[in-house]
This record gives C-alpha cells, structure tokens and sequence, in this order.
C-alpha cells in the first residue's frame, strides 16, 4: 500500500489531490484537514495544519504513507518539512530556513539586491519614527508591505503621503498585522503587467512550469480589494519565449544560485510573482509553494506523473525526467462568499447543477455535511475548464459557473480577458 498525504484545506490543495489521484503508483490520498470536494477523492483528516505534534503523530501511525505534501505557507515557515524530517519521512517542500524567502519580504529583498535580481527599490524599517520620516519626504505612489506572512492583506499601494503614514501606523504602531507588521518594507511602484511562474525546484536544478495570471482584485476591471485571487487562466500571450528567456537566465537561475549560496537550498515550489515593466521582468514577490488560484490553471495542462515529479524533487533528480504538458488553454473562475475579502458567512447551501463532464470544480471553502455540501470560506469554489484556446476555456467555465449556486455567491466575469 502506497499513500500520499497532503497538508492544506483549499483548492490549490484540491488541485493537487486531484492530480496526484490520477497516478497508477498511489493507492491512497489523505488530506489534512481537506474540505467537501477533496473528501471526494481523498481521507480528510480532521487536524489542523499548524498542529505538528499531530501531523507527525499521524505520519508516525501510518506506515503505508510515503510522502507528505506540505502546501500552505504557514507550516512551511514554521518548519514542518523540518518537523518530518527529523523522524525519517519523506516530505515536499522547502524547509523553514529556505521557506523564508516568503515568509520574509526583508530577506527577500536583501537576497535580491545582493544577488543584483531585478525587483522595485526599496527601504526597510524596523523604526516606526524613521518609516515616518521617510514617508513624510517620499515620492508617491509607493508600496508599504508587511515584512511576515499577512494572507496577502499586507501590501498597501498607497497614493498619498496620508496614505503612507496611514499604512505604517496600521502595521507598526496598531498591529493590524501582529508581528508580521513589526518590521516593514517600503517599495518603488512599478508598472506593468503581472505574471505568475511556478517552478520545481530540487535544489540544483528548476523546471518552470506553464505561465499562469492571477486576477487579484476582487471585482472587474480590477477593481475592489485584493484578495487571494478571483480567477487565473493559462497560458498568457504576454509570456513570450523572448520573456521567458530573459526572467530564466536573470531572475530564476540566479535565485536558485543565491539560495545556495546563502546556505538556504531551496526544495519544493518556487514561485515568481514577476512585473513586466519597461525596464525588463522584476520580481514582485516569492512564494514557497504552488500558488492559488494559479494552481488551478497549471496542473490540469500536467502530462508527467505528479508523484513523480514530487519524489525526483525530494530526491534531487529532477534533471533525470522530463516534464510535459498539454497545448490546451485553462480558465480557473472562482465563486467566492458576499462581503468576500472582509466579512462574509459562512454555512450557505450550496447546490452544483449538471456540470459538464469536462469541467472541473476544485473546492477551495467548502464543508460537506450529511451529504450535503455548505461554503465553509471566503473563496468557496474554482470553476476550471479546458480549451483549445482562453476564449473556448473561458466560455465553457463561465456556462458552468451559471449552473452553481448559493447564497451571497459572486464572481468576476472578466477572467481571462486580458491577455
Ligand atoms: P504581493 O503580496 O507582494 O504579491 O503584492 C500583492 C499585489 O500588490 C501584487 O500582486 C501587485 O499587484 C501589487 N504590488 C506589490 N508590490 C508592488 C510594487 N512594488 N509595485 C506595484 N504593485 C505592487
Ligand atoms: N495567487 C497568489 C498566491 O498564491 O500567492
């Protein structure tokens, strides 16, 4: 017997269940806690992702578990591959010191400016009195993020020197972000477009994956809130070979390099969240893990094997396979609860029509009960058709969309209309 488990509760960890179900070498999934969709394809287990004592435990009970996934960023950062680790398992995904290059935005900008990786300007500060002086006497607009994890609330571009002082009262002086917010980063605005690059990484050697865009915006037009991400499609137009050419021997290359040098191999999920600016692709974040909703868009179009692909990461022969992927173009629609990135319910009855057989619906907040399924989240579902281009992927997701509902549930209409 050969099982997976993997850590997380989303649809980015849906989508992983859901390809690595696909794989004639697993016998079974568990997810850990999961949610109604993967309860489909997966044992959920009823532990939390921050639990490690549990989660080992568990891993240490079940023998026939051979890898365990660990998705989500805050285990990460708090070391949970470290924790696995230490008692003999195997485990995807970076360790806490490597982790760090999103759990960090002042490692990540040090790394980047030391490496000379192209990324916007910036000031870091630890003083609350010097963040004032300086934003007092700045050029606007600029960026003040939260240096730790803050579920993607704590970036504030900011238009004004109001809203400047603002952004670094909130998270310096009122603790909107707890400690995530103690020290904070002041960037450059950059202008351009935004696209996302996963890669695996096994330390020596990345393999980018398809490009993928997020919608982050919680409206149309990017309008409203930021949010996790409203909708991704794949592949974008703008994502040039040329493009691609460059953010590889400039930015991917060199971070792996920097990595390595600073005693921080990097294993698991590299993700470039990247501007194409004027002035060439800049980085605007890392994170250490596969991206969500982009997730979504990118593993359905995966030919390879993905527990293989996990195990060559694990162990450090990634430059032996050969990853592919399909020609098809992916659209990822997400249905989120009203009040959705602030307040909203939870418990709404959610009823899912008949969606064509083609189309996957990945769960992202969603709670199955006496076999009926309630949103159980903020983003709830992630509607995800295939085509032989966006427009096609994107009609067939919007035809489905239609046919799901629930109390409170809205959408963007304009995913994958830009290009
Ligand atoms: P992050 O969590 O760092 O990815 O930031 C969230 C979003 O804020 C990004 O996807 C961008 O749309 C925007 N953003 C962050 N940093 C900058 C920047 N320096 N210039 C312009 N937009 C930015
Ligand atoms: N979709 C952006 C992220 O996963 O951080």
């Amino acid at each position: 017997m050969n099982s997976v488990l993997v850590i997380g509760s989303g649809g980015r960890e849906h989508t992983i269940c859901w390809a690595l179900a696909k794989s004639k070498k697993i016998d079974k999934i568990y997810c850990l806690p999961g949610n109604g969709g993967i309860s489909e394809i997966a044992e959920c287990v009823d532990i939390g992702v921050m639990d490690f004592d549990k989660i080992v435990d568990f891993v240490d009970n079940h023998k026939d578990i051979t890898l365990t996934v660990v998705a989500p960023d805050d285990p990460l950062a708090a070391g949970l591959v470290d924790r696995l680790e230490e008692r003999g398992h195997r485990a995807f995904g970076p360790r806490a010191n490597a982790a760090i290059i999103e759990g960090s935005k002042a490692f990540s900008k040090y790394l980047m400016k030391k490496y000379g990786i192209p990324t916007a300007d910036y000031e870091e500060f630890n003083d609350y009195e010097k963040a004032v002086e300086y934003l007092k006497n700045a050029k606007y607009p600029l960026v003040v993020k939260a240096d730790g994890l803050a579920l993607g609330k704590g970036v504030i571009i900011c238009n004004t020197k109001e809203e400047g002082l603002q952004a670094a009262k909130d998270m310096m002086i009122d603790a909107k972000f707890k400690d995530a917010g103690k020290t904070v980063i002041v960037e450059e605005f950059m202008v351009g477009q935004e696209v996302s690059i996963l890669s695996f990484c096994d330390g020596k050697t990345i393999v980018p994956m398809v490009n993928a865009r997020d919608h982050k915006r919680a409206y149309d037009n990017d309008q409203g809130l930021n949010t996790g991400g409203m909708g991704t499609f794949s592949p974008s137009a703008i994502y040039t070979d040329e493009v691609a050419d460059e953010v590889l021997h400039k930015i991917i290359l060199p971070t792996v390099d920097a990595m390595n040098k600073e005693g921080r191999t990097f294993k698991g999920v590299l993700y470039f969240g990247l501007m194409l600016t004027d002035e060439g692709a800049k980085v605007v974040e890392y994170n250490a893990r596969f991206g969500d909703p982009e997730t979504q868009v990118v593993l359905p179009r995966l030919k390879t094997d993905l527990y293989d692909i996990f195990n060559a990461v694990v162990d450090g022969t990634l430059d032996k396979i050969n990853i592919e992927w399909n020609d098809l173009a992916c659209v990822c629609v997400v249905m989120a609860s009203g009040g959705y990135p602030e307040s909203y319910k939870k418990g709404m009855e959610i009823t899912i029509g008949d969606i064509d057989k083609d189309v996957i619906v990945f769960h992202a907040g969603t709670k199955l009960k006496d076999g009926k399924l309630y949103t159980n989240g903020g983003r709830v579902l992630g509607v995800t058709a295939m085509g032989k281009d966006i427009h096609e992927a994107r009609e067939k997701a919007y035809k489905n969309v239609k046919k799901i509902s629930f109390d409170g549930a809205f959408y963007r209409t304009d995913i994958g209309i830009k290009k």
